[in-house]
């Protein structure tokens, strides 16, 4: 399991989408975040799936546990190889997603990857104290979140490929780290905060990267995704 690209299709239309797609001959594991989601609709999921990708699906859902089992039934009705929840959703919430998908997944097919947000990467040490009421490091809420997740039967978590050694470490190398915040050496950083290259990321032990602009933005994207792939896989 594990140890692929991810490319994270941060547009905002199906045509755009497409676009970007027909430039490969391989079919990429791409992710569908809430902007395209939302505006094209399930049906986007779908296409996608028809083109022969792999697809994970970034809709972090966290609502009560009867609507969030519901939903992600539907979800794996769509056939999507990868979804999340928030962790913060709570372990009642994870288990009713799991048995979602477990009951939404078709005869013989294998249910799709759950991992979960721990904490978004946005949310800084103060808001996490004076909006939270959260009142431990980052990194021990981020350590003690991820072993719920464990504890909740789901896959693995989001995180930074930085955090992947300490997330094996304490959860095991079966759980998985997928992680964001990857850029090709000497590509902008834009608003990523802490970022590494996909060779790092691999001595990390990171299980996936996402990799959005330093493929989308790259003059061939096609030459950006088979480095990250060298870097990243072989
Ligand atoms: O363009 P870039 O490589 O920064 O894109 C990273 C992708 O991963 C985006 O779709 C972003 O929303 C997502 N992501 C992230 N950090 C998280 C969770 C998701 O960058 N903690």
């Amino acid at each position: 399991m594990g140890k692929d690209v991810i490319i994270a299709c941060d547009f905002s239309s199906a045509e755009e989408t497409y676009a970007f797609l027909d430039q490969f001959e391989e079919k990429p594991f791409v992710k569908i975040g809430m902007e395209l989601f939302y505006a094209e609709g399930p049906q986007i999921v779908r296409e996608i799936k028809a083109r022969g990708h792999r697809i994970f699906l970034d809709l972090k859902l966290h609502d009560i546990p009867n609507t969030v089992g519901k939903a992600m039934r539907v979800l794996a009705g769509l056939d999507v190889d990868m979804c999340n929840v928030h962790a913060a959703g709570t372990s009642k919430m994870m288990e009713a997603a799991i048995q979602g998908l477990s009951e939404g997944t078709k005869c013989g097919q294998k249910r799709p990857i759950l991992i979960a947000v721990t904490q978004l990467t946005s949310t800084g040490q103060e808001q996490l104290e004076e909006e939270l009421l959260i009142h431990q490091p980052m990194e021990e809420v981020v350590s003690s979140y991820a072993a719920t997740v464990k504890q909740a039967g789901l896959d693995g978590v989001v995180c930074s490929p930085l955090e992947s050694p300490s997330v094996h470490e304490a959860l095991g190398t079966e759980f998985l780290t997928v992680t964001p915040g990857v850029r090709l050496a000497g590509d902008e950083k834009g608003d990523q905060k802490r970022v590494t290259t996909p060779a790092k990321a691999k001595e990390l032990g990171s299980d996936y990267i996402v990799v959005g602009r330093s493929i989308t933005a790259a003059e061939d994207p096609v030459a950006a995704y088979e480095q990250c792939r060298r870097e990243f896989c072989d």
